[in-house]
């Protein structure tokens, strides 16, 4: 064992909470506490893991149980699509597997609600399998131990904290390694004020050394997208000329050049305008994506009305003005041949 593995292990040994779990090889027991606890902390969690192995203690007390019965069970923890598959779940387990939970973690990936974290915890800590467990205490772990800076839930971060927990993985002992590392985070190396101060891998430890293990792990932030719903409207003023105006606001498209736009906050306001729009062309939907942005845009003829006040352009040079890519993409599908049909 490396000084690092070893350290982890004795700080387990010596700090570790007692937990239920942790007394049982059982994988339904295990796999059990695993859904409840990816629904709440381990001291709400621990109340919950005990009504259920009371009701149930067998895969198949759960597969034949009332529904009811497990939703109430269940009562307090919320998101009750999560217990609907657990109940799914042991019902796959009797059905499909006899009531044997499968003993490989691509067996156990087969079962319904279970992903990569829980094949490998449900691997390790019953069948003594090598698959490291990557939870968000892990992750916290690792990218302090070694100074990691790609975010955590990027596609290259994954793949590099799956190779170091991997690689760190104690193999003649996975489940307990695993236990130990969801624990060192869990309690040591916490997200605020970790324990750094006394800390049996401080001298190991990368960020510490480099001072960044408050800023670690990185995590980068779900993008907010705004939906927009839009309604551009082709008005001939004249015949051969069409109303356009430039767009000013501290927004998309700025100095750019559009039909005469209409905004709507949500889909349904603009399905009522345009139900209620004497409309002489309606085009397709069009779903313009930009970085944070979803447009959702049709284009429409409609008769001029005293309050238009945009400009009239000539129809012929159109393409001497900047436009934004979906008007571009709108000309393209349908066409100048559009504003010389009599509909507008
Ligand atoms: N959180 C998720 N799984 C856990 C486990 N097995 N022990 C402690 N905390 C956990």
């Amino acid at each position: 064992m490396s000084p690092i593995q070893a350290e982890i292990i004795a700080w387990y040994l010596a700090n570790k909470r007692s937990l239920p779990w942790r007394e049982t090889q059982n994988p339904y027991f295990i796999w059990l506490s695993e859904i409840i606890l990816q629904q709440t902390r381990v001291d709400q969690g621990m109340a919950y893991y005990h009504k259920f192995v009371d009701a149930f203690p067998t895969v198949f007390d759960l597969a034949k149980a009332d529904e009811q019965l497990v939703l109430n069970l269940w009562q307090g923890l919320g998101y009750y699509s999560r217990a609907r598959n657990l109940h799914a779940t042991a019902k796959q387990v009797v059905h499909e597997f006899q009531g044997v939970f499968p003993s490989s973690y691509e067996g156990l990936l087969r079962l319904k609600g279970v992903g990569p974290y829980t094949a490998a915890a449900i691997a390790s800590f019953s069948f003594d399998l090598p698959h490291a467990v990557l939870d968000g205490n892990v992750f916290r772990v690792l990218s302090r131990l070694y100074n990691w800076p790609t975010p955590i839930n990027s596609t290259q971060g994954k793949k590099d904290f799956e190779k170091m927990a991997q690689e760190l993985l104690v193999q003649e002992n996975p489940g307990l390694f695993n236990q130990a590392m969801m624990e060192f985070g869990a309690l040591q190396c916490k997200p605020a004020q970790p324990n750094c101060h006394d800390c049996p891998i401080q001298v190991h430890c990368e960020a510490f050394g480099a001072q960044t293990v408050d800023a670690l792990p990185v995590k980068l932030k779900k993008q907010i997208v705004r939906k927009r719903y839009f309604v551009f409207e082709l008005i001939q003023s004249t015949p051969g000329t069409i109303l356009m105006e430039k767009r000013h606001a501290k927004d998309i498209w700025q100095h750019l050049y559009q039909f005469p736009l209409r905004e709507f906050d949500d889909a349904e306001s603009k399905q009522v305008y345009l139900s209620n729009l004497n409309a002489s062309f309606l085009s397709k939907e069009y779903k313009h994506i930009l970085s944070h942005q979803h447009l959702y845009c049709h284009f429409v003829g409609r008769d001029m009305q005293s309050s238009d006040s945009a400009e009239p352009i000539s129809i012929l040079e159109l393409d001497q003005y900047p436009i934004p890519r979906v008007i571009e993409r709108f000309l393209e599908d349908y066409g100048l041949d559009i504003f010389e049909s009599k509909a507008i």
